[in-house]
Formats: C-alpha cells, structure tokens, sequence
C-alpha cells in the first residue's frame, strides 16, 4: 500500500515547502517511486522540486477536454480508461518522482461526475507508488474528497501561534463535516524556533490531533525560493530539512507499529 500524506492548511503555512521536503526525504530514505500532487491551483510545488510542467499536461485540462468532447477524446475507450491513459502520459517524470498538477477548474460548473472519475483514476494510480504526497489548496473549503479519498495521514500545517491554532481547530472541524476518508491528522508546527508557552499548548491541545514535527525558521529555505532553485538540492546542513527528516522517521516507525 503505498503510504498516501495530504498536507491541508492555511496559505502561507508552508504546506508546499512541507510536500517538497516529504519528498525529499522519503526518497533520501529509498522511499520510491514518490507520487507528489499538486492540488493547488496557485502553488508552486512544480517549481520547489525543480520540475517544469506545461500547462496542457494538467489534470484541469485533461478534464476540459474530455468535457468539451468526450467522443473524440476517449476514443473508443471508457472515460476511466481513457484518463487513467492520459494521466500516465502526462505525469511530469522525475529522478525517483512523479508529478501531477491538478490545475483549475476551468469552466463554469462543477463536474461531480468527471471529479469522481478523476479521483478514483488517482487513487488506481497511486497504487504503482510507495508513497503519495498531496499539497492541498489553501482555502479549507476546498479540502476535498477529490484528491484527499483515504488519506493515511493528514499533516496540518499551522503557525506556532494563537491564530496557527485557531486556524487548525477549524480545519478539522472541516474535515469531520466532510467526512474525509483520513486515517490520523497530526500537526505540524512550521517556522517555530521556540518551544510553546503552557497556554499555546493548550490551545493546540483543543484540535485533538498531536504535534507530530515542529519545523524551524530556515533562511536556506527562503534563499532557495529566491534563486529559483530545487528544494531537493537543500544542503543537509539545513534545519528545515533536518527537522522534516526525524518527522519523516517518526510518522514511519508509526506506521511500521
Ligand atoms: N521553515 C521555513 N523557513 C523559512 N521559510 C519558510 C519555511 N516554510 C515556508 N517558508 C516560506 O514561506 C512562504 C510560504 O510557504 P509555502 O510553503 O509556499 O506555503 P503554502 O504552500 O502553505 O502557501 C514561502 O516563501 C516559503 O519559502
Ligand atoms: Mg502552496
């Protein structure tokens, strides 16, 4: 079973700096192939593992053109098949990686029926991987069962603050609406130097779910945004990555109980 991660949080919490790090240490672990998914319209995950994706090769896409013409696109093949194709074509390949980008929801509607189709076509696929990685969008609303269906872990990125975790409550109250198919949600504490005071304990306490890593504030981190460059060229020396790494440790000797 390959081990499914989806990573949920408000913007700006790292939720993509995380899904590269994952990445990167799971494959540092031999952990491979990895599967990293892009679900976030507005991300930038193509461009943290140093991958180019054009934007024909989206998930949004393959699913407008499907929409706009379903005949002539599945070619005498079911929709099911005909994605699961198209999605082993397009996948971005990389050293010991794969990536799929969601992209937008181009048009007008919401197509439930083509969402479902694409989602169990994910989950067939994510089977040829020994491990997933899903960045999620940042607006909670859109946790969806689209790309987060039976998720081993759920990773809550949040700021070591009051409102990081307010924030967190809400998300999984939001997950307990939506009745995502989630095994455990931990929470990880991200750019957080110190330790917590008793009453941020506390209050990250109310969430329910455990600190499962605290990620430190990484200037390597923000210099390699700047220059454009891979997170997965990050010297070891780096404190984020390091940080991600005994996380990564912890959530598999979990899994190994
Ligand atoms: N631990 C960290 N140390 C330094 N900078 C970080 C760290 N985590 C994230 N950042 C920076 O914060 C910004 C937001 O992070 P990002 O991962 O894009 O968040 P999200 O995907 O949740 O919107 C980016 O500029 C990123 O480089
Ligand atoms: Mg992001």
């Amino acid at each position: 079973m390959a081990f499914k991660i989806a990573i949920a949080g408000k913007g700006g919490t790292g939720k993509t700096t995380l899904s590269a790090l994952l990445c990167r240490c799971l494959l540092n672990r031999s952990i491979k192939p990895v599967l990293a998914v892009d679900a976030d319209p507005n991300s930038c995950l193509p461009d943290r593992l140093g991958v180019t994706v054009a934007p024909t090769q989206t998930i949004g896409h393959m699913r407008e053109q499907l929409r706009a013409d379903p005949e002539t696109a599945a070619q005498g093949f079911s929709k099911a098949e005909w994605i699961e194709r198209l999605i082993n074509e397009e996948v971005a390949e990389a050293v010991g990686f794969d990536l799929v980008v969601m992209g937008r929801q181009e048009g007008p509607n919401c197509y439930c029926y083509l969402n479902n189709l694409l989602r169990n076509c994910l989950e067939r696929i994510a089977e040829q991987y020994r491990a997933v990685i899903i960045d999620n969008e940042a607006g909670l609303e859109h946790l969806s069962r689209r790309t987060d269906g039976r998720v081993e872990v759920m990773l809550v990125t949040c700021q070591p603050n009051l409102i990081g975790a307010r924030t967190a409550l809400r998300i999984r109250d939001i997950m307990v609406s939506l009745e995502l198919e989630v095994q455990s949600a931990f929470l990880v504490l991200n750019r957080c130097d110190g330790s917590l005071s008793p009453a941020l304990r506390d209050e990250f306490a109310k969430t329910g779910m455990e600190i499962v890593g605290t990620i430190p504030d990484d200037p390597l981190v923000v210099d390699f945004e700047a220059q454009q460059r891979s997170l997965l060229e990050l010297p070891p020396e780096s404190e984020a990555l390091r940080a991600v790494d005994v996380m990564v440790g912890n959530l598999l000797e979990r899994r190994r109980r």
